[in-house]
């Protein structure tokens, strides 16, 4: 008989080895919790394909907001849905201070003030009637620095409406420096921004655009990034640095772990992963038929996300996590 020389499975051996060696853990305030407003109803609404998630009224977004503030997570990711009838060419919705993003923010921020952090989506697709991020050419293109322009707007009134950070979207070329360049030029030195640094087209987005009632047809595939590719992260993550991001996202989250590494491996501000809509109702609708250990799954999930160097997590789960933490 040989005996082995190294035993790894020694510190596996009991529950309270296991948590002792723990490399990486999940606290609440490790994640950020999505929510959807949404104009023009009066109940909130479930989205069919992400069972457990709501289009909210400007009242249940603020008691489930409270909610998941009292289950310690770390902040609030806010999306608008508009009223399909207000959407138009520019996105105008996205910048007018009454739009219902900016009415939810304001909402979220007087309710909450500074206990947990507000975040906005920066980005036109929600309220754009074609459903594209940003605003077309009269070919039919995304015009990059039209819509940057765009962005700035939707920016100011995000800050002006209390958003603590801007989550800038929409992958539009130089979208972190024109838009900090507003923020400073109106005095809002402040408003932070958590920019989605690197963000592929994916399949995975599926169920959040029933979430938004996104009206895209064709595709993001000009301006989000090509599956195939790894080091055009590391220079969309660098030019997003070297622009003045405050934080680096990258997205989608569970078929990106390596670009996530990667990110984490080079960045001096903190990294955030986005656990996106079709991550959720995939694990979700397992979970429904009986095929997997729902909690169990979720929570593996979100820990590896975390292994993988993401210092923050956004999950619809944010708030059921943090509360069973
Ligand atoms: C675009 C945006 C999208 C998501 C967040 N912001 C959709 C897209 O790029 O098509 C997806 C989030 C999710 O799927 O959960 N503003």
């Amino acid at each position: 008989m040989i005996f082995p020389a190294e035993r790894p499975r020694r510190l596996r051996s009991t529950a309270a080895m296991r948590r002792l060696v723990a490399e990486t853990s999940l606290e609440p305030r490790h994640l950020v919790l999505p929510m959807f407003v949404a104009d023009g109803i009066d109940a909130p609404r479930e989205i069919s394909s992400m069972p457990g998630v709501f289009q909210h009224t400007l009242d249940s977004l603020r008691v489930a907001a409270t909610e998941a503030v009292a289950a310690g997570v770390g902040g609030l990711m806010l999306f608008g849905v508009p009223r399909p009838e207000d959407k138009d060419a520019t996105g105008s919705g996205a910048s007018d201070p009454d739009g219902i993003l900016n009415r939810g923010l304001r909402a979220l921020r007087t309710e909450l003030g500074d206990d947990t952090v507000i975040m906005a989506d920066t980005c036109l697709d929600e309220f754009t009637a074609h459903g594209h991020c940003g605003v077309l050419t009269a070919d039919g293109a995304v015009d990059n620095d039209a819509t940057l322009v765009r962005y700035v707007d939707m920016a100011l009134s995000q800050a002006e409406a209390g958003a603590h950070l801007l989550g800038p979207s929409g992958m539009m070329d130089g979208q972190i420096a024109t838009i900090r360049a507003g923020l400073d030029a109106a005095g809002h030195l402040d408003t932070g921004m958590l920019a989605y640094a690197a963000k592929y087209a994916s399949a995975f987005y599926g169920p959040f655009r029933e979430a938004v009632g996104s009206s895209l047809s064709g595709d993001r595939r000009t301006y989000q990034q090509d599956a195939a590719n790894r080091r055009e992260s590391l220079r969309e993550v660098d030019l997003d640095l070297a622009e003045g991001a405050d934080m680096v996202m990258v997205k989608p989250a569970m078929s990106y772990l390596d670009v996530l590494r990667e990110t984490a491996d080079r960045s001096a501000v903190p990294v955030a992963a986005y656990q996106i809509s079709g991550e959720y109702s995939m694990i979700t609708a397992a979970a429904q038929n009986g095929w997997i250990d729902r909690d169990a799954a979720i929570d593996e999930s979100l820990l590896c996300i975390r292994r993988a160097g993401a210092d923050i997590v956004l999950t619809y789960w944010a708030a059921e996590v943090a509360a069973r933490l």
